[in-house]
Order: C-alpha cells, then structure tokens, then sequence
C-alpha cells in the first residue's frame, strides 16, 4: 500500500532505528506502523520518539563512578530518570538517507524477484553470461513490443514529494544497439500516466546507464509507482545490472551555489536579451542586468540585430537600439555575438518582396551584409551568417513546405546565397568568427550531414566559415548525452568550431505540467548539465565557440506565447531567482576537457618534392562558383554562374557602353603572404567576337585585408585564342611585380584575387559567356 510522505518518514526513522540494529539494510517488505492518512508538507522530517534520550543538558554522563564528592548540580524535579542505556547515535533531525530501495539490483542472488515482467510475454532470467560487475546480471527476452520490458515496483517503498534517483546499467544481448529508456509508470487517481525518465544508446559492446531523478507527485489512491527499461524492438534481448534507487534529500539536489557562472569557463558563456522597443528589454530592468553582469560574459540580441530591425526600408540601416546594446555590453565587459544577418524570416516586406534578377538579388544580399558586418566591423567576437537554410530532410529551405516557411534567398539567388553572405560578412570584417546557424542538428543526422557537407565544400574552396551554431531548443526527453557528443564529434573532425547559440530546455512540451515540480526541476538541473558535460568533454578548447542560452529568465522566453503550455525553460525563475539549471549548467563545466585534435605532424622534409609545391590557393570551380561582384560604385554586376559539366565559372555581364568595368573576386577565408613573389595563373575563354573587337581588357588584381589592390596590368582580348582557352600566367607577382596599379598592398596579408573586365571601347554590343578556370597562386 503507497503511503504518502509523513507516515513514511515516521515509518523511514522507525526503521532506520530497529532494522539497523539487524543489518543496515532497509527492508521493504513489512512496513510497520499505520498512522491516520493527512498529508502533510515533510521537510526535514520531525523525529517523533528518540526525543525522550536527549539527555537534560545537565545530565552528567551517567556512567562515571560514583564521585567522591557529587557535582552540586541544581535539584532535578523528583523523579530522576533511570538510567536509559546510553543512546549511541542521538541526531534528533534529518534520518539518514535511506539505503538503496533496491532489493536484487546486482542479481548476484541469483534470484529474479522482485522483478516482473511488465507484460506476460517477458522472460526475465538471471544469468552468470554477462554483468557489469559481479557476476550476474537480468536477461530481458521474448519481447514481443517494444515498450514491453523488466519492471520493478516502487509502490510501497517511495513517498509523496521525495525524490528517488534511480540509476540501472542497460548492454543489448541480441542486436548492435538500439535505443533504450527508463519509464517510470503512475497508477493514481489521474489513471495511468508514463514518464520518460532517461535514455541512451545501448550497444552489445559495453553497459550504458540510465540514470534520472524522479520526484513523486501522486494524486487520490495509488494503485502503483513502478519504472521499467523499454525501447528496443520486438525480439530484441538486453541485460540490466547494478539497478540502484536512492531516496535522496532534494535540498542538497534544489541547492544553487553559482557564485558567478562565466566564471567557470574560458570560453563566452552567453545570454540571448529582449532590447530595443521590447516591453521586457534588459536595458530598462536591473532585475535582468544583474543576472547578465553576474553571470555572463556574451550577449546575443534575441531579435534587434535581424534583417527587419537593421534594414527596415531599402538602405535605410537602423543601428540605434543595436549601438545601444554594444555600448552596454561594452561598458560590462561583455562580448557580443551577432543574430543573425541572413535569415528567410524576420526579414522587412521590401526585402521579401524585392523585384530583380539573381544578380540583383545578390546584390541586395551582399549590401545588407556588407553595411551590417561593416557598421559592427571589430565590436563582435562572431556572427551567424546564415541562421536555418536547411529543412530536416536535409534538403536547401526553398519553397513553403507544410509547417517550414520557405526561402525567398533560394528562391531567388540559389543555395550560392549562403556563400555569398559568406564571403561579403569576411570582406566586411576580416576577424570575426562566422557561423552556419540551425535548429535540430544535436539529433537529426540528415540535416547536420547536409550542412556539413556545404561546409567541408566552404573548406575546400576557401568560403571563410569558422564554425557551425547548434540552436540546442531541446527539452527534457532529449537529445540524450550521447546523441549531442556524436553530433559535435562531427563538427569538431572538421576542425570548425562548435557553438550552442540559443539553449533552452522545454520541461512541458507535451503540456502535462501545470507546476514546475521538484523533479521537473531536478530533470532539468541533469539535462543541463549533460548538454554542457557533453560539449566539454567533445569539443577541444580551441574549438569552443561557447555556449549561449536563449533568454535569461522563465518570462522572457519565447516558447510559451508561441506553443501555448505554460513552460520553464531557462535557469532563473519568475522572480529572477536562479534554478537549479544553473547549478547543473556550472557542474556540467567541470567536466574532463576533450583533448585537442592531434596537429597533423609536419611530413617527414625527406623527399620533398619541388617540382609542385602545393598551391596556395586554387579555385578549379569543380564545386561551385564562389566568386561574387565587388559591388563597387560604378561597377558594373555580371551574373555569375557554375558549368559544373565542364567544372568552369561563367561570367555573364550586360555590357551596356564601352566605358564599362566589371569586378568579380574571391576571398581565400584567410591572409597569404605573397611577399616572395608568387605565381598566379588562370584559363580565359572568350567568345570569338570579343577576341575579334580585341578591346577588352581581362586584368588579374589582388587585394589585401586592408581592401588595398594591385592590378598586374592589362591583357588585352585581342590577345587570347578565339573562343578558346587561353591561359593567363603571371610570375613573381610580390613587392618586385611590375603592376599596372599598385595602391600599396600589404603582400604579407593578402586576402583576395580578382579579375577586372574592361570595356575599354569594346562594341557594347558584343556579349555572350566568359568562362573562368583554374585559378591558382603557387
Ligand atoms: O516587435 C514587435 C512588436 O512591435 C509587436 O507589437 C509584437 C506583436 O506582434 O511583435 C513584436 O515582434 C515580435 C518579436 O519577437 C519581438 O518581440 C514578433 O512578433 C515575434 O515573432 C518575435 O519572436 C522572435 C522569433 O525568434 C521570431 O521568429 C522571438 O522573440 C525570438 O526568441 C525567436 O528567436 C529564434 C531565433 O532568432 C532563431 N532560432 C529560433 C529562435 C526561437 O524561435
């Protein structure tokens, strides 16, 4: 019979008394004392019957001899005390924490009972074949569904309001691995209810634990408090071992002692803040500026640095309610990472409206980019660049597709948009970190493949990325530990940064909740800290972006108004008091740093071979084009495009007189140092009738992180092979070059290559394709 907490308490400390006389073990099976059922609100439970062995306070200690001459002790009333055997332990408060409610958790019994299968096809039989330790373990066979499974009754031993941590070790018998869960099941006067309390990845190679702490909270008759180990497949076997269930004293678990959390870590520990015009912004409360100044040392605005609030009208930037946010966080200390500066949503009508062609919508995206990641150029450590370009089936966001909102930057340009926000963010400011932003990429491996494998491309063809942005809007059923590393592993093999930008926990999605409970409390202090664990001990120092949390107390997050359920996803409450999260988010940081990836060791200088250095750059356009138009004033935009059959770039521009110039270019994502003088080569092919009027110019210039260019002087079209390939090689090209137009480039840091096309009185009318390839420096 489930007894709620006050009669436990009294039965627990009746207990520990009479059973720790016998072993020290707590037996479950007789409950002693009935007591009448009101529920009463148990803290440290109240001792009811050891009172009486308090000896007086003046009460000498009974045993000594008989003194020669007894103390003068004032006169006790009459009726002294016989003297009670000494008592040996008298702590009047907190009993101790019961022992494990486990009765054959390590089967080394070689017993089964207590538990049961929780459906009549279940074998369950304890085996000496496998064990995590000792000897013995339980083999869970002839499932026949997947939630069917090893159950072990609660009923009798747990109480109202206490919380258990229930800890079991779970290796699969008959299948590689599988998923598998902890589910606690409630029988009360609310009917049957299933919670998900843990789960992994279990494989047939090693024990994996699931492990939770469970609060109860019944209500009217319970028929039964259980949990059980589900998950696999019909047919599919497993062990358990080494089960544990421990009453443990929630104060210490509800306990926050964060000094200061940013504190803890070397990298930026951030939070997402409402700013701006919103009712709630953080510039006018010093309830949220103490919580940031405490314990932050990043912000990320939560909507005022997107597309709709820095450009609201057509080159028209608003940057007030932005500067106004730098500047506090300046004045506090604090890095700012940058939200976001290419996104299908929260982009103005004008802008998702915008009439042109690709090349005008290129345009318009690298003009945004540009005066945003210029105006904030130095005063950020990164940005997301690019925030939700990929659907989960890992296909490019393009047209509205059920609940997912479409693209119009696909629509308009092609996935070549991301390159190109890319490419203009690092032209604009040649430090700061830039990230691929997504939501569902700490599970779904379809989409996070998709992405990096538009990452390793970036890599290869020297598209500045610096890392990718987890969004992390998980909630407490999962990603579980061991999903999430995997996911960054990911990342971090290709020597890109990880950065969980926007974490938060839901702890009502299925909006089951209507109180945030001790347990919901203890589950979300354990998921983040297993978020946090997992990003430590995966991602080596040198790759660690940070962590941001997407808003800094319960009311400001964005989940409620939009899903509905009330929620509480953050680590400070309604009244801005920290939760318990926030100790779990600080003990996930003392976890055991990953080990930073081995340095590829410099090959052996043996057998260098001269003949062909490795390139210093080389763009043979087998990709994809992520050349893009300088976009200066007066400049002409040509369209570019991939020939991807024959693995060509094709310039397309709409000559319109013979005074026009036209400047296409690449960034390397990096500085070379040219200051030895190095050799540029490319293949042109031109058209036979621009060869014919023979007036256009085709010059190669260089650029350097400072935007300085040289150009190394003109090769005119009457030069080249009509309508055919021609190659251009240029040698030496460094401080002794012979330029055509030198404005004092810095060859040590040189950023970018381009090619200028000039009119130069071609006939306007002469136009058709340009095709480029094999861009190389050596
Ligand atoms: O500013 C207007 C206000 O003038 C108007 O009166 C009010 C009423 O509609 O709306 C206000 O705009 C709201 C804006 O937040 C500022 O509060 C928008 O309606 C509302 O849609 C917008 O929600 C933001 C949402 O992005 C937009 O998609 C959330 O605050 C913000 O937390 C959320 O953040 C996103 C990240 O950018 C990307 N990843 C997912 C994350 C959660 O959706």
């Amino acid at each position: 019979m489930f007894v709620r907490a006050s009669h436990l308490v009294l039965m627990l400390s009746a207990l520990l008394i009479s059973a720790c006389g016998v072993d020290g073990k707590v037996s479950k099976s007789e409950p002693q004392e009935e007591v009448p059922e009101t529920p009463v609100e148990p803290t440290d439970p109240e001792p009811t019957d050891p009172e009486p062995t308090d000896p007086e306070p003046t009460d000498p200690e009974p045993t000594d001899p008989e003194p020669t001459d007894p103390e003068p002790t004032d006169p006790e009333p009459t009726d002294p005390e016989p003297t009670d055997p000494e008592p040996t332990d008298p702590e009047p408060t907190d009993p101790e924490p019961a022992d494990p409610l486990m009765v054959n958790g390590d089967f080394e019994n070689g017993e089964v009972a207590p538990w049961v299968g929780n459906s009549g096809e279940v074998l369950l039989t304890n085996v000496a074949s496998q064990s995590r330790s000792g000897a013995n373990s339980l083999l869970v066979s002839g499932r026949t569904q997947n939630w069917q499974g090893a159950l072990y009754g609660l009923t009798n031993s747990v109480a109202e309001d206490s919380t258990y941590h229930i800890s079991a070790w779970v290796r699969m018998d008959n299948l590689a691995s599988s998923d598998v869960r902890m589910t606690v099941k409630v029988s009360d006067g609310n009917g049957d209810r299933y919670e998900p309390l843990a789960q992994a990845s279990a494989t047939d190679s090693g024990w994996v634990e699931l492990a939770g702490n469970y609060t109860i909270a019944t209500s009217g008759d319970v028929a039964e408090i259980a949990f059980y180990i589900e998950g696999p497949d019909a047919g599919v076997s497993y062990f358990i071992d080494d089960v544990t269930v421990t009453d443990i004293n929630d104060d210490d678990l509800l306990r926050v002692d964060v000094d200061h959390l940013s504190a803890l870590a070397e990298f930026p520990i951030g939070v997402a803040v409402p700013a701006g015009d919103a009712g709630n912004s953080m510039l006018n409360s010093p309830e949220r500026q103490a919580i940031v100044e405490q314990h932050f040392s990043q912000l990320t605005a939560e909507n005022i640095m997107k597309p709709s609030y820095l450009q609201p009208s057509e080159g028209n930037f608003f940057f007030d309610d932005a500067d106004a946010l730098i500047a506090y966080a300046e004045n506090n200390g604090l890095s700012v990472h940058g939200h976001a500066l290419i996104w299908h949503f929260q982009i103005a009508d004008w802008m998702a409206n915008y009439s042109g062609d690709a090349s005008a919508w290129q345009q318009m995206l690298e003009t945004h980019v540009t005066e945003v990641a210029s105006h904030f150029e130095g005063q950020l450590a990164s940005w997301d660049v690019v925030n939700e370009a990929f659907l989960d089936d890992g296909s490019y966001r393009n047209v509205d597709v059920g609940n997912d909102a479409g693209s119009v930057w696909y629509q308009n340009i092609g996935p070549q948009y991301i390159e190109y926000a890319f490419n203009a963010a690092r032209a604009a400011d040649a430090h700061v970190d830039l990230y691929y932003n997504d939501y569902n990429i700490s599970w779904n491996d379809t989409k996070l493949n998709a992405i990096l494998t538009m990452a390793e491309d970036f890599i290869d063809r020297g598209i500045p990325i610096s890392g990718i942005g987890f969004q992390m809007h998980v909630d407490k059923s999962g990603p579980g530990k061991a999903k999430i590393k995997e996911q960054f592993q990911k990342v971090v093999d290709l020597g890109l940064k990880v950065k969980i930008t926007e974490v938060d926990l839901r702890m009502n999605a299925d909006g089951s909740a209507t109180s945030l409970t001790n347990q919901l409390l203890l589950q979300q202090k354990a998921r983040y800290q297993e978020i946090v664990e997992a990003y430590i001990e995966t991602v080596p120092p040198s790759l660690r972006g940070g962590i941001s949390v997407w808003g800094i107390a319960d009311p400001d997050t964005w989940i409620v108004p939009l899903y509905g359920n009330p929620d509480w996803p953050l680590m400070f409450d309604d009244q801005f008091e920290p939760k318990p999260a926030l100790q779990g988010f600080a003990d996930g940081l003392a976890a055991t740093d990953a080990e930073e990836p081995e340095q590829p060791s410099d090959p052996a200088p043996t057998d260098p071979e001269p003949s062909d250095p490795q390139p210093l750059f080389v763009d043979d356009f087998n990709a994809a084009t992520s050349w893009a138009n300088e976009g200066a004033d007066g400049q002409l935009a040509a369209t570019l495009s991939h020939n991807s059959a024959e693995g060509t770039m094709v310039v397309d521009v709409p000559w319109a007189s013979d005074a026009d110039v036209v400047h296409i270019k690449t960034w390397f994502g990096q500085e070379l140092d040219l200051s030895a003088g190095n050799d540029i080569s490319l293949r042109v092919k031109l058209p036979a009738d621009y060869v014919a009027d023979g007036n256009l110019v085709v010059q190669v210039y260089i650029e350097d992180s400072a935007y300085t260019p040289a150009f190394t002087g003109w090769q005119m079209a009457s030069g080249f092979v009509a309508g055919d390939w021609t190659t251009i090689t240029l040698s030496g090209v460094g401080p002794d070059f012979s330029f055509g137009y030198d404005g004092g480039v810095d060859f040590t840091k040189v950023h970018a290559i381009g090619i200028e096309l000039v009119a130069n009185g071609k006939d306007p009318a002469i136009s058709g394709a340009i095709e480029i390839d094999d861009v190389t420096i050596h």
